[in-house]
């Protein structure tokens, strides 16, 4: 039990509603998307302002308590995981859209504020706010600046990174920064905005962003591709990329589509099934997407190739994509986000999967993923009769290889999801040493008592 002082503490900053301590508020708070750690925090605290966040911080820091930073808990790294007695903060009370900037084209919000209400309020206002993903509907702003998400646009939009102008936050010293003033051109020396840009909480408290707002696209298609093989899937980014203005190139394999049409009321795409799938999202353009397809016969691809007409099936497409994730949630995959470079994609999946294949049998791989961003989603999944602790053991083993193969090929260990806990032990394969070391001065400069996220990203 902690110091009852620091409970009295933490209740007079938020009041006595706002920290939770009930076994079931423990464990909500204490765990993100991920299965592999059991959650104990020692409370989870709902700030309601940038000066509660500033004075939970600094009465942190007076009792050296480790705080986890929490936004929707959609993370699939353990980044936001607090499974040694840490207060989690959750900004979920900050959850006000602040301002909207209709000429200079911006929008203010509270760390706290789902992505899918930013959407909304960017539409209403007649913008676009083009980061998107399948966890969009519980993901929060705060959440995904941590983590530099980028999900289904990167393509043509790029990252959290790119639409991020500003950023208050509290460091783990406890000082509150107005990183950027959300100012379009601000030429005064180091920009700590981009540090605690994917940051996952190890150097303070995300609690207001200034985000950009792009104007709204042009009405848009889907195509969902049948197709041969990888190679296949490539010559089709290539082309599409010549004929269409993209807005998302996906693909998955076909365990992927049996998984979501097993778990989903969902129909088939075509009436035979494939190895792999594309799938294109452009501003429409039928007869270029007429052409793509005679291309690939030109090639003497033998492919199958669906388009929306309607609103609705521009959804129902997207649905055989975007569930992928949820048909998978209950199997307990080992999931890694990985990034290689475009060319090597068809031989890095086929060296994958011969390997899990030929010495990991009887795991199943599941591929898909953002493949025109060279971010390929490799989920392993447990055989029914296998317990847990082997299940991890092996795909520990796994993982050495497929991420040697990452390394040599100069890809990284994780293209969107983090860091967090799930592939600390694999850094040094994304990154030096040094650069390593210079991480944690970074660290101590921003937390010197080192009590913000510890024991994320590195030790
Ligand atoms: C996705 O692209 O669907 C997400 O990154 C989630 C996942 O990898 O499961
Ligand atoms: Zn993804």
């Amino acid at each position: 039990m902690r110091d009852s002082t620091l409970f009295a503490g933490l209740t007079d900053i938020v009041g006595n509603r706002h920290l939770l301590t009930d076994p079931e508020s423990l464990q909500r708070f204490g765990l993100d998307r991920t299965d592999f750690w059991t959650p104990k925090p020692c409370a989870a605290v709902l700030p309601a302002s940038v000066d509660e966040v500033r004075d939970i911080v600094r009465l942190a820091n007076r009792h050296r308590l480790a705080i986890v930073p929490s936004g929707g808990r959609t993370g699939l790294s353990g980044g936001a995981v607090a499974a040694n007695g840490e207060l989690v903060l959750s900004l979920q009370r900050m959850d006000s859209i602040l301002e909207v900037d209709t000429v200079g084209r911006s929008l203010r919000c509270g760390a706290g504020v789902v992505t899918g209400h930013v959407h909304q309020a960017a539409r209403e206002n007649g913008f676009y706010f083009p980061v998107d993903f399948a966890s969009s509907g519980s993901s929060q702003i705060g959440g995904n600046v941590a983590t530099n998400a980028g999900g289904i646009r990167v393509i043509r939009y790029g990252m959290m990174r790119h639409w991020v102008q500003g950023l208050k936050v509290v460091t783990g010293a406890g000082d509150v920064l107005d990183l950027n003033r959300g100012l379009i051109k601000n030429n005064t020396g180091l920009d700590f905005r981009q540090l605690f840009i994917g940051s996952e909480g190890i150097l303070g408290v995300i609690c207001e962003v200034t985000l950009g707002l792009a104007e709204p696209p042009p009405p848009g298609q889907v195509m969902v591709f049948g197709l041969p093989d990888y190679d296949a899937l490539m010559a089709l980014l290539g082309e599409a990329r010549r004929q269409l203005t993209l807005s998302a190139f996906e693909f998955f394999s076909d365990n992927a589509l049996g998984h979501v049409l097993a778990r989903f009321d969902l129909k088939a795409p075509f009436s035979q099934r494939y190895p792999c799938y594309g799938l294109l999202e452009f501003d429409r353009n039928d007869d270029a997407a007429l052409s793509l397809f005679r291309y690939l016969q030109e090639q003497g691809i033998r492919a199958d190739a669906v388009i929306s007409h309607s609103d609705e099936q521009v959804a129902s497409l997207w649905a055989l994509r975007e569930n992928i994730t949820e048909s998978l949630s209950a199997r307990q995959p080992w999931k890694q986000d990985i990034a290689v470079p475009i060319p090597v994609v068809p031989d890095f999946i086929r060296d994958v999967g011969g390997l899990i294949e030929s010495e990991y049998s009887p795991l199943e791989a599941v591929w898909f993923g953002h493949v025109g961003d060279g971010n390929l989603h490799l989920n392993i999944l447990k055989p029914a009769t296998w317990d847990m602790e082997d299940f991890v053991a092996q795909c520990r083993r796994l993982m050495m290889s497929v991420l040697e193969k990452v390394q040599s090929c100069g890809g990284s260990i994780s293209a969107e999801h983090g860091v967090g806990l799930l592939k600390k032990p694999f850094l040094q394969y994304s990154r030096e040493s040094a650069e390593v070391e210079l991480m944690r001065r970074v660290k101590a400069a921003f937390d010197p008592a080192g009590i913000m996220n510890p024991g994320k990203v590195f030790d």
